[in-house]
């Protein structure tokens, strides 16, 4: 017996000392560059799920503003303190083709008492202490008397954090604004707002922003949120969805002309993520539009991604309704094509371009690339394509389209539309895969062999899932990660058919999501990356411009000993870079072998992404546990010598002159 443990132990020492003394030889041929890589290759998919928008990176504080929820006070309540009398009635214009018809009209006289209503926000409301918040509200005063408006943040105790007084000074509907700042900090703070005096009032639009939004802007965006997309270095950003762009019937498809001009004239709609899930239900779920076009676009700008809007092409949701608009009535669905490409360039003398700049931006936001279409699948949607494209393609010729191959990367549903796709020799195809990571383990290859000279990919949804797609207990965890890090060498390599990739869903709001796992998590005050997106970063950042072989034996290498890996040159900084994954459980050593006429510069930097633990997640209380190391490496003449940790991601960046 004791010999038999003997002899086992003698092997593993042999196997190791055999890991140690013969690295995996991985050769780069750095003066070969095979294929562009271009500037969008890696970017981001925006979609209002989980409360991604509303309650999530677009800032309101105040959940049902203007009171156009199904249930119209939804997010409200009275407060009456003692005797006080008061009441809230919701009154509704019915005017034809009125966008926002309700507003509440107040009654009060707090003589002996105090009355009021309270907005509880989007589970609750982030109040940083030391900021600097802006209420406004429209009102419109119905008689002569003098209610005016006492404003209070509210902590989760019931105390003030925060208080401004506004008096109402018009007898028309005016837009009138205050500003507060933070006594304290607080998650879960709501909204008070008190009628002091006697009499009535009207009151619309009821907002609370806070000042430090990105950019500073007003009607803005998440700070924290945004920063997180901007450290991304996006190539593109593709907006609104996802599934949102089709409605779960034709009525609540996404209509990007109801989302831009005036805030309060945008007309809402329920969010199709309200009831999709009856595990998941979210009955507070609304699209406002206060986040719409004009700001995706300019979110676009901001962060220097290219803008991808995706707009329905007369077909809702196929897994809901599966309504679709009969040819006869397409038109419109294609002219919302046209106005909007004119919306986003045209000159500030046509309808459109002319919108956008009263908006704020009189220079085009060069629109380059467009998508007819997000999950669709069959014949209905060939029949519509074509007039889409025809019409675009004769006023715009240089825009680009991008259009769906449907809801999974094989089957008979991709196999129809990738066919017929092709034959129709689209430009870009957007392919969708929500698999386990073992699929992506297996699909390093996947593009190895796609046609050259056809349509360009866009991976426009994927993401692992440790359970199963729309399982609930799908989670973060370092073990999908890296099963992306390791596919993604596949894309990489094939950047010359792969143009785009994305991981989605984005967003979650961890008290509010209905859909996991997502890239960002976030909650009403703080907010973190996932393992997943580091490597989404990682791959991002360190983009290059050309696509160089690396082979192990003069082949790719895609899963040989656990090993993934490519590499790319930077031709702006004069580097290669060179990205490596070891799915193994074991340490490997390898030697990568730079094979060129340039010089290779002594040291190098290296970024490590790993975990001991294939199921750790980042959170908010470890938000980092899972996130990149930094250090230097040094070179042996031209030969980079690494241990790769098991289970880990790496990526190097040395100087060629
Ligand atoms: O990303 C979540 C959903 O997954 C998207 O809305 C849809 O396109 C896909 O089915």
């Amino acid at each position: 017996m004791k010999k038999c443990l003997l002899s086992v132990w003698a092997l593993i020492v042999t196997g190791t000392q055999l890991f140690a003394q013969s690295p995996t030889v991985l050769t780069i041929k750095a003066d070969k560059p095979t294929a562009t890589i271009q500037p969008t290759m890696w970017g981001i998919f925006f979609e209002d799920i989980n409360l991604g928008a509303d309650g999530g990176i677009y800032a309101e504080l105040v959940k049902n503003r203007s009171f156009e929820f199904n249930a119209p006070m939804m997010g409200w309540k009275e407060q009456k303190e003692g005797e006080a009398f008061g009441s809230t009635l919701v009154e509704n214009r019915l005017e034809k083709g009125a966008t926002n018809p309700r507003y509440i009209h107040v009654t009060a006289n707090s003589d002996k008492g105090k009355y009021g209503l309270i907005n509880e926000g989007f589970r609750g409301m982030g109040i940083k202490q030391g900021e600097t918040y802006d209420f406004s509200v429209w009102t419109r005063k119905t008689d002569a008397s003098s209610l005016t408006l006492h404003i209070e943040l509210i902590n989760i105790k019931g105390e003030v954090i925060g208080k401004a007084d506004l008096t109402p000074t018009d007898k028309d509907w005016k837009k009138q604004s205050v500003s507060l700042t933070a006594t304290a900090t607080e998650p879960k703070a709501k909204l008070a707002l008190w009628f002091v005096g006697t009499g009535n009032l009207d009151l619309d639009m009821i907002s609370l922003f806070p000042k430090n939004t990105w950019k500073q802007r007003p009607n803005g965006l998440r700070a924290d949120l945004v920063q997180l997309l901007a450290d991304m270095k996006p190539g593109f950003l593709r907006f609104p969805g996802g599934c949102i762009v089709e409605g779960r019937e034709l009525s609540t498809r996404y209509q990007w002309k109801k989302t831009v001009g005036e805030v309060e004239s945008r007309e809402m709609v329920i969010n199709r993520w309200n009831t999709e899930f009856k595990h998941r239900p979210t009955p507070d779920y609304f699209q406002t539009f206060g986040l719409g076009f004009y700001e995706y676009f300019l979110l676009a700008e901001d962060i220097g991604a290219e803008p991808l809007p995706i707009l329905n092409c007369g077909m809702a949701c196929q897994f809901n309704s599966a309504e679709v608009v009969p040819m006869s009535e397409i038109d419109p669905f294609v002219q919302d094509a046209l106005d909007l490409i004119e919306f986003a360039n045209g000159s500030t003398d046509t309808k459109w371009g002319k919108l956008r700049a009263d908006m704020g931006h009189p220079k085009p936001f060069n629109l380059k690339l467009l998508g007819v279409g997000n999950e669709q699948w069959g014949p209905q949607y060939l029949e519509r394509l074509p007039l889409f494209t025809k019409a675009i393609k004769e006023k715009y010729p240089t825009i680009k389209l991008v259009n769906s191959s449907g809801t999974d990367p094989n089957g008979e549903r991709f196999d129809y539309l990738n066919k017929n796709l092709r034959s129709m020799n689209v430009d870009i195809i957007d392919e969708h895969y929500y698999r386990a990571p073992d699929w992506f383990l297996q699909n390093a290859h996947r593009y190895d062999n796609y046609d050259r000279n056809g349509p360009k990919i866009f991976a426009g949804e994927y993401a692992a899932q440790s359970v199963a797609t729309v399982s609930p207990d799908n989670k973060n965890n370092w073990k999908c990660a890296l099963a992306e890090a390791a596919f993604m060498t596949g894309l990489e390599r094939n950047a010359d058919v792969v143009h785009m990739a994305s991981y989605a869903p984005l967003f979650a709001h961890a008290e509010g999501w209905q859909w996991t796992p997502d890239l960002i998590w976030f909650d009403n005050l703080r907010s973190y990356g996932t393992p997943n997106y580091y490597v989404q970063k990682l791959y991002s950042v360190h983009k290059g411009t050309q696509v160089v072989p690396l082979v192990e034996k003069n082949e790719t290498v895609a899963g040989q000993n656990g090993l993934y890996a490519s590499s790319v040159l930077d031709k702006n900084t004069q580097e290669l870079v060179v990205k490596i994954v070891n799915t193994s459980d074991k340490s490997q050593t390898t030697n990568v072998v730079i094979e060129s006429a340039k010089k290779v510069g002594k040291t190098g930097k290296l970024w490590v992404l790993k975990s001991e633990n294939l199921e750790s997640v980042n959170s908010f209380e470890d938000p980092t546990l899972v996130s990149p190391a930094e250090q230097s490496v040094t070179l042996k003449g031209k030969q980079i010598s690494l241990t790769l940790a098991p289970n880990s991601f790496s990526v190097v960046r040395v100087k060629l002159s």
